[in-house]
């Protein structure tokens, strides 16, 4: 890179930012309601060096980003063995929110699609009567550096139409994947998606991540390794869901994507990167935030291969 780098990030989302394409995501009705011109970027190198620009300050929910926190919180907890007992590793190449499960094991297929998910927020550990959900908005408000909030709105929002959800969280409770009420599991999994955030914050979040589970600035290990590891194999292989081929053959590294616009992307001993712009594609994907990460691979040569 020849220009600094703010100079550069700004000078991406301005050629980026012509790019008009994709939807809200109007299944959930508060995020139908968000300013589709929002636009930010952030980076944040293993040493906690942060670099943002655009829309940088502005909130949205983590959405799937939280699923791979989620999985980490239940690996670290119950050990990976446990946890590959009740949700596989395999590519589903289906969509998202697909009702289906492996048909040899009768599991979720990966952590990453809704089905996958669900089962593993289930698996995170209740202590003393503190949820799920807020067990994870403490661990992500630890690793981001700062206290996160729930956004109540969307939260309410997605638990009124989350049919499709509640059925995967039935169809989970037939197989005996899940073992407690399916409705809390998924209510408790809606709240885990409505943790707000800026790119700032998951940028940070993102780099303990490519740190090996070591965050900078406080030197601590927030993550074991092999943690780490399982988190960014499976983000690699499932975390763009059915665009997973596309995405490796053209942005090469581990990322997740949620339908409030953002996607996570994590370079194994470099950066975190993040990019948030609401309008989605038919996979789920920001549009433009697609088109940034592409270009970014290209200009910064990101690959892993
Ligand atoms: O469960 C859902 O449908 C949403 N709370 C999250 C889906 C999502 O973000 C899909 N990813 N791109």
């Amino acid at each position: 890179m020849k220009t600094p780098v703010p100079d550069y990030l700004q000078h991406v989302l301005t050629v980026c930012h012509d790019n008009d394409q994709g939807a809200l995501a109007d299944y959930i009705p508060e995020l139908a309601a968000v300013d589709p011109n929002k636009f930010a970027l952030a980076l944040t190198t293993v040493d906690g060096t942060i670099y943002s620009t655009g829309d940088d300050e502005t909130e949205f929910t983590m959405q799937s980003m939280s699923k791979p926190f989620a999985y980490a919180l239940a690996l670290q907890h119950l050990g990976i063995p446990a946890v590959l007992e009740k949700v596989g590793v395999e590519p589903s190449g289906e969509a998202f929110n697909q009702i289906s499960l492996d048909k040899e094991t009768n599991l979720p297929k990966n952590p990453m699609i809704n089905s996958g998910a669900i089962t593993t927020h289930s698996l995170i550990p209740v202590q003393k009567g503190i949820s799920r959900a807020e067990c994870l908005r403490r661990f992500l408000s630890e690793l981001a550096g700062r206290q996160l909030e729930f956004d109540k709105q969307v939260y309410k929002s997605e638990v009124k139409t989350a049919f499709r959800n509640l059925s995967i969280g039935y169809m989970l409770r037939t197989v005996g994947v899940l073992d407690s009420d399916p409705v809390e599991i998924v209510n408790g999994y809606i709240k885990q998606c409505a943790i707000k955030v800026t790119v700032k914050d998951l940028a940070n979040i993102c780099s303990v991540l490519a740190n090996g589970g070591v965050q900078a600035k406080t030197g601590k290990q927030l993550l074991e390794r092999d943690v780490v590891r399982q988190v960014l194999s499976v983000m690699m292989t499932c975390g763009m869901y059915d665009a997973a081929g596309d995405w490796l053959t053209t942005v090469g590294i581990p990322a997740k994507s949620g339908v409030s616009g953002g996607i996570i992307g994590v370079l194994p001993g470099q950066v975190g990167i993040v990019v948030f712009s609401p309008k989605i594609d038919e996979h789920g994907h920001s549009v433009r935030g697609v088109d940034i990460f592409e270009r970014l691979s290209r200009d910064m040569g990101l690959h892993l291969m």
